[in-house]
């Protein structure tokens, strides 16, 4: 919206120290600032997954910066300590306090803070500058509020609607980022490992169109070593009770024979669960109207396919996929081509419950 990044400031607590209130946690980082430029970028040259790789990076600076100043390990109560101890010692204040560099990094452009609510309720400040913003925002279990204040005066140019605008559009944009890429597919019958890319859809067309559901994790948590507690929580809740890992490459036995059964159109009598951990591909499945859908999955996308539903699986043209499979109760593997599977009982119970669409 201006054009540039500005000192930012994020309340982090220091209140498990004696006396302690707050640290600042500068969340402008330079991985942030990475992250905003692939995002804003004039051509689009940014591939969406370069993306999202920056958006992890980004995340993980801003995490590392936020366990740090929490533990008392932040800048700039150390520097304000600094400051209080030469006035009250009558000393003079360090040339360090009249750089031009300090003055710019204690310019808070933009002040943040979160307040977690249950509730829906919103918080207001105000700005820290003439030209800044206050922006407090309440994360919830499955929204955030927020609320932008600039000054009516001496504003310098500043707009808390435009910036509430754009605000808004970013997190729909970093939202699209981290779910799953699908598109309906076109016509063309040539190499099916490239994209065949038609129209592009979001995530909850293709679970309403279809009956498929998707989940992301961050891609380092889904090994079994360190897998995230929210991975954990959604294998006890579906009851998945056996898991194995399978890699989809050139150098498996008979691997084009291969690819032409798992790009067969076919249903199974039982869900089909995958969890991408490393690599890439395409599961393409049939939408309400029988026409193709492509879901391009990448490191941390969960997929589940309902019992029932036309389906088929092929790498991309990066040829290698690493998923672990999860099942309920004895693993299934026996797929059902169509048209066989048409009569199927697990295709006529799939086909009653997808919801009509005109
Ligand atoms: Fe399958």
């Amino acid at each position: 919206m201006h054009g540039k990044c500005g000192a930012t400031y994020e309340s982090g607590s220091l209140r498990r120290y004696h006396l302690g209130r707050t640290e600042t946690i500068r969340s402008c980082t330079l991985e942030a600032q990475q992250f905003a430029r692939a995002m804003t970028e004039q051509h689009n040259e940014t591939g969406s997954h370069t993306k999202y790789e920056l958006f992890l990076k980004a995340m993980q600076a801003q995490r590392q910066y936020t366990t740090d100043a929490i533990n008392a390990k932040g800048i700039d109560r150390h520097l304000l300590g600094l400051r209080l101890i030469a006035a009250e010692n009558n000393l003079p204040k360090p040339a360090l306090y009249n750089h031009i560099s300090y003055k710019r990094a204690m310019h808070y452009i933009l002040s943040t803070s979160q307040v977690g609510a249950k509730h829906d309720c919103v918080m207001i400040y105000g700005p820290a500058v003439d030209d800044g913003y206050g922006c407090c925002y309440n994360p919830r279990n499955d929204s955030i509020n927020y609320m932008v204040t600039t000054f009516k005066i001496n504003n310098e140019g500043t707009n808390a609607i435009e910036f509430s605008n754009h605000f808004n559009s970013s997190l729909t944009d970093m939202r699209s980022l981290i779910e799953v890429q699908c598109w309906y597919m076109d016509d063309v019958q040539d190499n099916p490992q490239d994209d065949h890319r038609l129209k592009d859809i979001d995530v909850p067309t293709l679970c309403d169109r279809t009956g498929v559901q998707v989940w992301h994790f961050q891609p380092e948590k889904t090994f079994a070593n360190n897998e995230c507690p929210s991975l954990t929580k959604l294998k006890q809740d579906r009851g998945y009770t056996y898991e194995d890992e399978i890699k989809v490459q050139p150098s498996m036995e008979k691997y084009e024979e291969k690819l032409k059964m798992f790009f067969a159109e076919h249903i199974h009598s039982d869900e089909e669960i995958r969890l991408v951990l490393d690599g890439s591909g395409f599961f393409d499945v049939r939408d309400c109207d029988d026409k193709w859908m492509r879901i391009h999955v990448f490191p941390g996308d969960l997929i589940i396919l309902p019992a029932g539903m036309y389906h088929r699986f092929i790498p991309d043209s990066k040829n290698f996929i690493h998923v672990r499979r999860f099942f309920l109760g004895e693993p299934v593997w026996t797929p059902v081509n169509r048209p066989d599977g048409d009569t199927h009982p697990s295709r006529q119970d799939y086909i009653k419950h997808l919801k009509p669409h005109n």
